[in-house]
């Protein structure tokens, strides 16, 4: 849940400072950080799993989800813990490496890799390539031949396994775009060919099978599917260092719903791993969290601006909107809303920000406390997918971010500025 949040007096506190106090200060839209929550959660991995690692002698590997959140500070911070990065661009990797994450400890995810991209990941090191194709292994080889080096692969399999949860971020079906599949011998028929590729050295079997998973049972298949075909492969004569089981794992945005955390995870995951063993030597344990690390540790503050009554609802408006927080307009999520100033008043309202789309509401018949104009309103779990989705729709500046914890506060990203909007536009000579 959201540790880091508190109520004291009827004030909203993150980390101990007060909500309203720090959207006064930094101005809103704004989004708040919380570098305890940030730790905690990712502590929680590194305890719930540490035990295969003490068993096995394994290496158990973190690598976080970037696209998730891609801010420098919240990066460094998870890299200083020792957690690795999962990237899937020329961009996210440029960030890893400003972020000081060991090339052991970074994967190259997406079905769409690019040579330049591929060049850099090979030029870095990293720990592997995740293939999604045959056409995408062969240009790995061939650049890896061009530069005189040999890439780390891996190879993302699309298990057909359903993650039940919404379609728009389900990835393991066959239906999917993702990974080579293994039932028809895709899989295979393309490790085959790695094999006999001189510039490729194979370590890893990868699987991703959704996003925001409520449900165990997902994963359990998933691991069972993935140790199975490591089973095959070694039957086959190949050795497989790295099972990368993906991200996944879901928060509680429905705060009455109860749904699996870290330590539900590695006990049902690890006890299907164990059951392998003798049959396989056990590989190396890779994870790519992305919401799970995150999500829960952040906070979108915005300020009601304009408040009126239609004959069927009541809206509160507020100066964040779609382009800021992508989320409910997109995949009709939920997020908790909830002033930062709590009143005993309750009423139904929906809050809405201020874009000129109908999609762009934060929450429909809420009942919540009550909202007067220049209240501060927070908008919360959104320090997954929230920033890092942002963008300049209706020529709004992306909004600026800070980070905090039980003892300061500090700025880690800028308000954007009208400049800024138009920046990277130019216009012709015969228009000036
Ligand atoms: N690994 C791969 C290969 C992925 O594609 C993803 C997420 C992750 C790991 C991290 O998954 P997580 O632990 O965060 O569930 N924008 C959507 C989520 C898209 C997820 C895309 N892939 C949302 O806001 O719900």
């Amino acid at each position: 849940g959201n540790e880091m949040i508190t109520v004291d007096g009827g004030n909203l506190k993150i980390d101990g400072h007060d909500a309203s106090k720090l959207a006064s200060t930094y101005g809103t839209p704004l989004y708040v950080m919380s570098e305890t929550q940030t730790v905690k959660n990712f502590t929680r991995y590194v305890e719930s799993f540490k035990e295969y690692s003490e068993k096995t002698g394994k290496e158990f590997i973190i690598s976080f989800a970037y696209k998730a959140n891609t801010n420098l500070a919240v990066t460094r911070l998870l890299s200083k813990l020792g957690c690795g990065a999962d990237i899937v661009s020329a961009g996210e990797l440029y960030i890893a490496k400003l972020s000081d994450v060991p090339s052991e400890k970074i994967v190259f995810n997406g079905n769409c890799k690019l040579k330049e991209e591929i060049k850099m990941g090979i030029e870095a090191e990293i720990r592997a390539f995740n293939v999604d194709s045959i056409s995408e292994l062969v240009l790995i080889n061939e650049t890896a031949k061009e530069m005189g080096k040999i890439a780390n692969v891996a190879f993302r399999v699309n298990p057909n396994v359903d993650a039940k949860t919404h379609p728009k971020i389900s990835t393991g079906m066959k239906k999917n775009k993702f990974g080579l599949d293994i039932e028809s011998g895709i899989a295979l028929e393309t490790i085959k060919m790695a094999e006999k590729m001189e510039n490729v050295k194979i370590v890893g079997i990868h699987c991703h099978i959704g996003s925001q998973l409520t449900y165990i049972s997902p994963f359990v298949e998933e691991a069972r599917k993935i140790m199975d075909f490591v089973v095959l492969l070694k039957n086959e004569g190949i050795k497989i260092r790295d099972v990368n089981l993906g991200g996944g794992l879901g928060i509680p945005y429905d705060k009455n719903t109860k749904i699996p955390v870290q330590k539900d995870l590695s006990k049902a995951v690890l006890d299907v791993i164990y059951e392998y063993e003798g049959k396989i030597e056990l590989p190396n344990l890779i994870l790519e969290p992305g919401r799970s690390l995150v999500a829960t540790a952040g906070v979108l503050l915005g300020t009601v601006e304009h408040v009126k009554e239609t004959p069927v609802a009541k809206w509160v408006m507020i100066d964040a909107g779609m382009n800021d927080m992508m989320r409910p307009a997109i995949y009709e999520s939920y997020h908790e809303i909830t002033p930062c100033t709590i009143r005993a008043e309750k009423e139904v309202v929906s809050v809405a920000g201020g874009l000129c789309e109908s999609s762009d509401v934060f929450g429909k018949d809420r009942e919540i406390s009550k909202m007067e104009v220049k209240d501060t309103v927070a908008i919360l779990d959104v320090g997954a997918y929230g920033i890092s989705m942002a963008n300049n729709y209706n020529s709004r500046g992306k909004p600026a971010m800070i980070l905090t914890n039980e003892k300061e506060v500090s700025l880690i990203r800028a308000r954007e500025t009208l400049a800024d909007l138009i920046s990277k536009d130019i216009v012709p000579n015969h228009l000036l």
